[in-house]
């Protein structure tokens, strides 16, 4: 058996109304610094007024959010004691609400102390969360893992556990619409990544197969109209919807190499996430190859790629990645992410430990020994095809 774990989803046009029809008294909104300078708190808080509700503001999350920065904002919960948290951001803001969550509601309970085993958090009681995305990438608002970082230790820690999914996901394409295009295009390759491992990890499952696969048809048709236009809001909505449908998707089933390679690249070169796991995609792609040919198949016929005689769908696909990365002016190698080549050498034995210790590895379809992991990064450097 197995579980499926969704919050309520509201979407499209308009979804941001649906503030205007919650129950309370008082709200806490999470985000940052950015999106209050965009005008979107206004609009947050003009439909929590036609409800009733009173909101007050903490916007100090910063990106890769700290244990300490949650502390705060905890701190800040527990004198204000509301009803509802509302996080308004990417992915950053919703998980740092998520945590806040957990301690308002279970003082007994830190933030770092999050894991899959604990039962019964029994969280709603004291209050709803509600999360608002405004980039289409990490699918946070619909996804119960928790990144945050321990700048004490240095270290960042990668929380689950199925009780803290937002209680609603707001999808409202109008609150991604000032997203740059670099962001929208970093973040749109993270929501192709998820899906793609979601649907071919070793824990995929039927339920989260259906929504990976219209994801991954979503992201190939409308990201690169979305990276060129703005204000193209079709693009947008459907970027916006693909980006939670695979946060759904892959938080159900997992994440697998490109996402142990990404993080890793991260730790040690602060690439942004969706940059780096987008990059790696296409290698692990080529590196699992035919344990998953059956699946790298069904991807290619589902976007309506010909396999010719004689080349193998992960072949096709993995080029057609590197393309749509092109068009997005994403870097394919990380020559061309801008990594110096001997920064690179020195750090290779920190960026393997790395991706041997990440838990999305044990997941993937096929598990490089050290020995590959570091062909495999040296590949991915000068941009060459996996061919072992
Ligand atoms: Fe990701």
């Amino acid at each position: 058996m197995w579980y499926f774990v969704v919050p309520e989803v509201v979407f499209g046009q308009d979804a941001l109304s649906h503030l205007a029809e919650l129950k309370g008294k008082t709200a806490f909104i999470v985000t940052d610094k950015n999106i209050v300078n965009l005008g979107l708190i206004d609009k947050v808080k003009e439909q929590l007024a036609q409800a009733g509700i009173q909101a007050t503001i903490f916007d100090e999350v910063e990106p890769d959010p700290s244990l300490q920065t949650v502390q705060k904002g905890v701190a800040l919960v527990n004198q204000y004691g509301p009803d509802l948290i509302v996080a308004v951001g990417g992915g950053s803001v919703m998980d740092a609400a998520k945590a806040m969550r957990v301690e308002y509601e279970r003082p007994d309970i830190k933030a770092e102390e999050i894991n899959p085993f604990i039962s019964d958090l029994g969280l709603g009681a004291k209050c709803k969360l509600v999360c608002i995305a405004t980039t289409s990438g990490t699918g946070a608002e619909a996804t119960f893992v928790v990144v945050l970082t321990d700048t004490a230790d240095q270290r960042k820690l990668s929380l689950i556990n199925r009780e803290i999914v937002p209680d609603i996901a707001i999808v409202d394409p109008e609150m991604a619409r000032a997203m740059p295009p670099q962001i929208t295009a970093d973040t749109g390759i993270d929501a192709l990544t998820h899906a793609i491992e979601g649907y071919t990890c070793a824990w995929k499952n039927d339920f989260a197969d259906g929504l990976c696969i219209r994801a991954i048809q979503l992201v190939f048709r409308y990201l690169p109209r979305a990276v060129r236009n703005g204000d193209d809001m079709e693009a947008r909505e459907k970027m916006h919807n693909a980006a939670c449908m695979a946060g759904i998707g892959f938080v159900n089933a997992l994440t697998a190499m490109a996402h142990a390679a990404g993080h890793s690249l991260g730790a040690v070169f602060h690439t942004p996430h969706g940059r780096a796991v987008g990059l790696f995609l296409p290698y692990t792609i080529e590196f699992i190859g035919e344990v998953r040919e059956e699946l790298w198949a069904e991807i290619a016929y589902a976007i309506k790629l010909e396999v010719p005689q004689g080349k193998t769908a992960a072949a096709i696909l993995a080029q057609t990645i590197r393309e749509l990365a092109r068009e997005i002016h994403q870097p394919v190698s990380l020559k061309e992410a801008g990594i110096p080549l001997d920064s690179f050498n020195k750090a290779m034995e920190r960026l393997i430990d790395n991706v041997m210790a990440d838990g999305s590895l044990i997941v993937s379809a096929r598990i490089p020994n050290v020995a590959e992991t570091e062909r495999f990064f040296n590949y991915t450097y000068e941009g060459k095809s996996i061919d072992f």
